[in-house]
């Protein structure tokens, strides 16, 4: 088969890695892919966002299965263009992919069908969600509807501050036409978990869970990230919590989204807080979370190629999902000062002691491949990710390979998965 993923980031370099397991597959390419990725298949160079040249490219190489791995692209449509030109496509059509796009219309989706989450209110006036501030509980969350980067939620302690990040989202419009609508949201505490899993429109099947490090410090502090490690399983995540997330949130949610006529196939990405009422949703991802996807896929048992497409041909339910009795752990190596100013273009070295070392991963998140070799070319570099028998030694394992490699203003977190210890 062939096979093309779109992006380049550490997510799709680690679905590119389960892919070239599989015996089925003969040809990869990945459209634009990244230095790492450009070592198991062809890197294409078209964005992400190029819908119409993505479409001609699968068709002149006569692709196969198309691996769609991030937000923009799906919210925006690219699984409906590929396929009105008769591909065969992994990820949600745009009426579907709207559960990430939308926070508005996810929040509205959960209540209309009971599925636990914060109590809230969606506005698209910026008087009526300062007027609704007046009478609020603090601290509030706010929410701007549409895409962000991760980084269109506000947790702000007093009024003041909740006003000002009303203005911030819809007036200032600081994360774009993503605030032109917002949700205003009740304020959780508990404990985070991410639970991934494969969606065929009727069938769920749910993957191992993980948990993320957001912030860019060690304790969990500074500013938050697009993710500073992962480790998987969580052992936060119960068998209890399991059972009710099966009975109230999981199978509830495809079955709302075909009930809506937007059937969704795919991967929906639950994020979930534990609270002392038991789970609730956060939040819904249309796709592999990253990091979570890089100790999730090594430790699928699945030919994931076989997955994939039982969730594009309605049979997801022949399908018995298995992960291997271990865990992992990923460390990202990023550059010194990232989230908010770095310098790129240093040369790394050490990448060679991953070839050949069974149970450990260098997935690379922003690299570049120079004739000199490969240097940096972003905040998050790689993503080194080791398995163990528990995750102590998947930790200790991924710590001891993070120093295999270095780069100048190398920076990483020392206490990923730390909070294994307090279970
Ligand atoms: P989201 O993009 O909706 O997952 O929000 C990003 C982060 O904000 C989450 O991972 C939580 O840490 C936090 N957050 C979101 N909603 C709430 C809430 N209702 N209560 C407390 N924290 C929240
Ligand atoms: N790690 C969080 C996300 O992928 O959205």
């Amino acid at each position: 088969m062939k096979i093309l993923i779109v992006g380049g980031g550490g997510r799709e370099h680690a679905i590119a890695q389960s892919v070239a397991k599989s015996p089925r597959a003969d040809k990869i390419y990945c459209a634009p892919g990244n230095a790492g990725i450009g070592r198991i298949a062809e890197c294409v160079p078209i964005g992400a966002m190029e819908f119409e040249k993505l479409t001609a490219f699968a068709v002149d190489k006569e692709i196969d299965l198309v691996i769609v791995g991030m937000d923009d692209p799906l919210v925006g449509g690219v699984v409906d263009v590929m396929e009105a030109a008769g591909l065969r496509v992994f990820g949600p059509r745009k009426n579907a992919a709207i559960l990430e796009g939308s926070k508005a219309f996810s929040k509205d989706l959960m209540k209309k069908y009971h599925i636990p989450t914060a109590a809230y209110e969606n506005f698209d006036d910026p008087e009526a969600a300062l007027a609704y501030l007046e009478h609020a509980k603090m601290p509030v969350v706010l929410k701007a509807d549409g895409l962000a980067l991760g980084k269109g939620v506000l947790i702000c302690q007093n009024p003041e501050e909740a006003r000002e990040g009303v203005r911030t989202i819809m007036q200032d419009k600081k994360f774009g036409e993503a605030g032109n609508r917002m949700v205003i949201e009740e304020f959780m505490t508990g404990r985070e978990v991410s639970v991934l899993s494969f969606v065929d429109g009727k069938t769920i099947r749910i993957m191992s869970s993980a948990q993320d490090h957001k912030r860019a410090m060690d304790g969990d502090q500074g500013l938050n990230t697009g993710g500073m490690g992962t480790f998987s399983p969580s052992p936060f995540y119960t068998e209890e919590v399991d059972a009710f997330c099966h009975k109230y949130i999981y199978q509830a949610t495809v079955d709302a989204m075909a009930a809506e006529g937007r059937p969704f196939k795919g991967v929906i990405f639950f994020g979930l807080m534990l609270t002392q009422d038991g789970p609730r949703v956060l939040e819904y991802n249309a796709r592999f979370g990253d990091p979570e996807a890089q100790v999730v896929l090594p430790r699928m048992k699945n030919d994931i190629i076989d997955v994939m497409e039982a969730c594009i041909n309605g049979t997801l339910d022949r399908i018995d999902l298995q992960f291997e009795d271990n865990a992992a752990v990923c460390v990202v190596l990023a550059s010194k000062g990232y989230p908010v100013s770095y310098e790129k273009g240093y040369p790394i070295s050490g990448l060679e002691r991953f070839d050949g070392a069974d149970g450990y991963y260098c997935f690379h998140a922003g690299t570049r491949q120079t004739e000199q070799g490969v240097v940096t070319n972003g905040g998050r570099v790689l993503g080194v990710t080791a398995k163990g028998a528990d995750l102590k030694e998947a930790r200790a394992n991924a710590y001891k390979a993070a120093e295999w490699i270095s780069f100048e203003n190398k920076y990483m977190r020392h206490d990923i998965g730390k909070a294994i210890d307090e279970a």
